[in-house]
């Protein structure tokens, strides 16, 4: 019973978060990320579901953070509240993996949040951009950085500095998201789809693998290799790597026990 965003589980294992906040398109406001980071803490620490999807409408994923609530902050309230901080439980607290089927506008937070997801799909006409420069400010919540390390420093550069936007299709040729769909509808399936597919999988190795990618953003190669070789041990402790490679050896189906 939310007010910002709906909740729903439309395949098995999956939890798809909507953001429901239209005469805004979306503009992410403080209550609708009170409600959105319960929403994913709840999905998170919820067994029955292994992957996350986070959508908006078709007309705006979400155009960014809320202007009129930003309008009036003070540097020390900004200061004192952290402000934007609550926006870091998605890319900071949760497991399961998140696909942002992103359709419409993605601008400002909007393009951040989507960039915060593991995962980024998105429709050919979706509309992406860092146009903060326009409201006198820069991205706050990760843009320059995050944008910087997918499509590189001169694109970047651009985006953030001229405020003009580019295309799903742009998106997908840049990398910075890894499918793009014809439409909404079928990017929604398509992030259903596989988000089903990984919530089939071992949830141990979901959640390895989640964090090994994470980490090659944070590490050199020599540590993040090192790292990987880690977790990869550690698998060779659960109960799932067993199953896993002893189905395959004796040609049946894995029966995960996520243990
Ligand atoms: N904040 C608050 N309200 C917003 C909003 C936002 N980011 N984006 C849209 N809205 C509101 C509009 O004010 C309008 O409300 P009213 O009907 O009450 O006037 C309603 O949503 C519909 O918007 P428009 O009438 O403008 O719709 P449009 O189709 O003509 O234009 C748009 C769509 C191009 C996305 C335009 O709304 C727009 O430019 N929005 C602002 C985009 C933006 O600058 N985002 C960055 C925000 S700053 C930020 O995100 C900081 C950060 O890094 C964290």
């Amino acid at each position: 019973s939310y007010q910002f965003v709906q909740v729903s589980t439309p395949k098995k294992g999956v939890g798809l978060i909507t953001l429901n906040r239209p005469r805004a398109l979306n503009a992410l406001n403080t209550p609708l990320f009170l409600e959105l980071n319960d929403a994913l803490r709840r999905l998170d620490s919820d067994k029955s579901i292994g992957a996350l999807v986070l959508t908006g409408s078709h007309k705006a994923f979400a155009a960014g953070a809320d202007i009129k609530e930003m309008k009036d902050l003070t540097f020390s309230t900004a200061y004192a509240t952290d402000f934007i901080e609550l926006w870091s439980t998605m890319s900071h607290a949760i497991k399961k993996p998140v696909i942002a089927a992103v359709n419409g506008y993605a601008l400002g937070g909007g393009c951040e949040l989507a960039m915060m997801a593991d995962i980024l799909y998105c429709s050919a006409s979706a509309t992406f951009g860092q146009p903060e420069i326009k409201l006198g400010v820069i991205p706050g919540a990760g843009g320059s950085q995050r944008l910087t390390k997918t499509i590189g420093k001169a694109r970047a550069m651009h985006y953030v500095l001229t405020g003009d936007t580019w295309s799903g299709v742009e998106a997908e040729r840049w990398g910075l998201a890894a499918k793009v769909f014809e439409g909404p509808e079928e990017c929604v399936e398509g992030a259903l789809g596989a988000a089903e597919k990984i919530a089939g999988y071992s949830q141990i190795a979901v959640k390895a693998g989640k964090e090994v990618v994470n980490k090659s953003q944070d590490l050199g190669i020599r540590e993040g290799v090192e790292f990987e070789r880690r977790v990869f041990h550690g698998l060779f402790g659960s109960q799932d790597q067993k199953i896993g490679m002893t189905a395959f050896s004796e040609k049946k189906k894995p029966e995960w026990t996520n243990a």
